[in-house]
C-alpha cells in the first residue's frame, strides 16, 4: 500500500488517452486499485483516475457511500472501482455545478456535464458494471472518465468568470482540504 503523488495540470502524463485493461483480476490491478483508494482517502477526494498517479490505464475509483467533507451537499455516491468504463448521455439535459479535481489544486470552476448518464465497466474481478446515474453521480463519472482521454475540467469551462480559487470563491471550504 502506498500513498502517491498526484500529478498536477502540466504534467504531459495527464494528456494521455489510457491503454484498456487485458486481464482482471491479477496482483498489478489489486495494487493499483488499493494505491488509488489510499491516495484518494489521504486528501478526501471524491474520485481518482490512474492517470493521476502516473498509471496509464483506463481505471477510476469514486465515491464513498458517505458525505464528502470536500463536497458536503452532495449526496453520498456508492464506493466504485470502474475498470475500462464507457458512458453515454440518456438525454440532452446538461447542468452546471462547481468542479475541483486533486490534479488541479486549489481551484474551482462550473462545468457544463449531462445531468444523466448510462455507464458501463467492469470492476477489479472482471465484474460487469452498468447503471444509471444523474446529477452529482454522473458529474463524477464524466469528470473521472475525462482523466483517461486526457482532458482536465478546466478544458470544459465555457464561463472563465466562474473559475477561481477556491479560497477565494468558497472561504468555509478551504480549511476542510486545499482540494
Ligand atoms: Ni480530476
Amino acid at each position: 500500500m502506498a500513498i502517491h503523488t498526484i500529478l498536477k495540470m502540466g504534467d504531459a502524463r495527464l494528456l494521455r488517452s489510457a491503454q484498456a485493461v487485458t486481464a482482471f483480476d491479477t496482483l498489478a490491478l489489486h495494487e493499483l486499485v488499493r494505491d488509488m483508494q489510499e491516495t484518494m482517502d489521504h486528501v478526501n477526494g471524491a474520485g481518482l483516475a490512474a492517470p493521476q498517479i502516473g498509471v496509464d490505464w483506463q481505471v477510476v475509483i469514486f465515491g464513498s457511500g458517505q458525505v464528502n467533507p470536500r463536497y458536503p451537499d452532495a449526496p453520498p455516491i456508492p464506493k466504485t472501482v470502474l475498470v475500462n468504463p464507457t458512458w453515454s448521455a440518456l438525454d440532452a439535459q446538461e447542468s452546471e455545478d462547481w468542479e475541483g479535481c486533486l490534479s488541479v489544486p486549489g481551484l474551482r470552476g462550473v462545468v457544463p456535464r449531462w445531468q444523466r448518464i448510462r455507464y458501463q465497466g467492469w470492476d477489479v474481478q472482471g465484474n460487469v458494471i452498468d447503471r444509471v446515474a444523474e446529477g452529482f453521480h454522473a458529474r463524477v463519472v464524466q469528470h473521472e472518465c475525462d482523466h483517461l482521454i486526457g482532458t482536465l475540467y478546466p478544458m470544459r469551462v465555457r464561463d472563465f468568470s466562474r473559475f477561481g480559487y477556491t479560497d477565494v470563491l468558497f472561504p468555509g471550504i478551504s480549511a476542510v482540504e486545499d482540494d
